[in-house]
């Protein structure tokens, strides 16, 4: 095993995805069986204590892995020395909150946040954002940490990616496992474009198996695209313990690296491939080897598909836009 623990901070800790997440981490789902991990939670002050009685929970577990558990109110102070950062902490929309608003009010969260990473962050930092909207909050916070390499700032695809995979899995009979290739494009939102066009199910090409072109069009796409909102009409609440997983998948894949042949979703720093204006961080296929993600060059894609990423991406510019103008980035 290895000694030397990694510093994990987790944003908005006492949140519904911050408690289906931690204990997961503590147990070594994120990093793995041998590596150590010390828990940094940072929350706003009135929720704290919430995220005491989550880290005495933490301890009455007594994970052979967790080192510890720090409590902070103070970004400079959560972030001090941060190897994984996981910034799931945001404001939610209220009512009457124009998407501005919301864009602002994020802006006030995520561009300190960023400093506090640029300030303090170990060399090897990882950043994931899943507060909504995790695209662009993570263009926010990558545009205040000037040293880190924007690379190191990603937004979650990763539930949209599994959501895919469980669609696709449940139409063609077929275990998840059998289930690779798919790719999300775009933003974190009802826009993104799903696409099975080089995915394949056991070994096969998946629209070969599901040999059914308007299923994916009528029912697939937007079944993927809309199941966040579906989980809030259900639940009464937003996606938590799927969005903690898909937080897990996105970490390990980065740190440990992707299966051999088999790329994911996630949303990452665009180098204009694919169309995607350089700068705007979107959705791409991706594989990780030696702990770093590269987006998946050189695949066709159709004129539909095409047009599908271009509203996704459009969607992106807009948000990109609303923050520059509201001097953000
Ligand atoms: P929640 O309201 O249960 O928890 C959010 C927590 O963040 C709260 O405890 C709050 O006190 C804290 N917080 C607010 N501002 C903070 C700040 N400045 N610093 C630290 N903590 C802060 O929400 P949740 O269900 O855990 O969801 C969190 C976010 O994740 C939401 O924005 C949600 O939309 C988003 N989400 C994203 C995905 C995805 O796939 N990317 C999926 C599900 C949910
Ligand atoms: C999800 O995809 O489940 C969430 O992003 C939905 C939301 O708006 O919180």
């Amino acid at each position: 095993m290895s000694t030397t623990p990694v510093n994990v901070t987790v944003t908005g800790a006492a949140g519904q995805i911050g408690y289906a997440l931690l204990f997961r981490i503590a147990s070594g789902a994120m990093l793995g069986p041998d590596t150590p991990v010390r828990l940094r939670l940072l929350e706003i002050p009135q929720a704290v204590k919430a995220a005491e009685g989550t880290a005495m929970e933490l301890d009455d577990c007594a994970f052979p892995l967790l080192d510890g558990v720090d409590i902070f109110d103070d970004a400079t102070a959560a972030f001090d020395g941060v190897n994984v950062a996981l910034l799931v902490g945001a404001r939610p929309r209220g009512p009457g909150m124009e998407r501005g608003d919301l864009l602002a009010a994020n802006g006030g969260i995520f561009g300190p946040q960023g400093a506090a990473i640029n300030a303090g962050a170990a060399d090897d930092v990882r950043v994931l954002v899943v507060g909504n909207p995790a695209n662009t909050n993570a263009l926010i916070a990558a545009s205040s940490a000037p040293d880190v390499p924007t690379e190191r700032f990603t937004a979650m695809m990763r539930l949209d990616h599994n959501r895919a995979l469980a669609q696709l899995a449940q139409k063609t009979g077929t275990g998840v496992a059998d289930v690779t290739n798919v790719t999300i494009w775009g933003n974190h939102s009802a826009k993104q474009y799903p696409d099975v066009a080089h995915a394949t199910i056991g070994g096969r090409p998946a629209p070969e198996v599901i040999g059914d072109d308007a299923w994916v069009t009528d029912t697939f796409i937007p079944t993927v695209a809309k199941r966040g909102a579906a989980i809030i009409d259900a639940r009464g609440a937003s996606s938590a313990a799927s969005a903690a997983n898909a937080a897990i998948d996105h970490v390990r894949d980065w740190v440990l690296g992707t299966p051999a042949g088999e790329w994911t979703s996630v949303g990452m720093v665009s180098d204009g491939s694919y169309g995607v204006p350089e700068g705007l961080i979107s959705g791409f296929p991706a594989v990780s080897t030696g702990g770093a993600w590269e987006i998946v060059q050189g695949l066709s894609v159709s004129e539909t598909a095409q047009a599908g990423i271009d509203v996704s991406v459009g969607e992106l510019t807009e948000e990109r836009d609303a923050v520059k103008e509201l001097g953000l980035i």
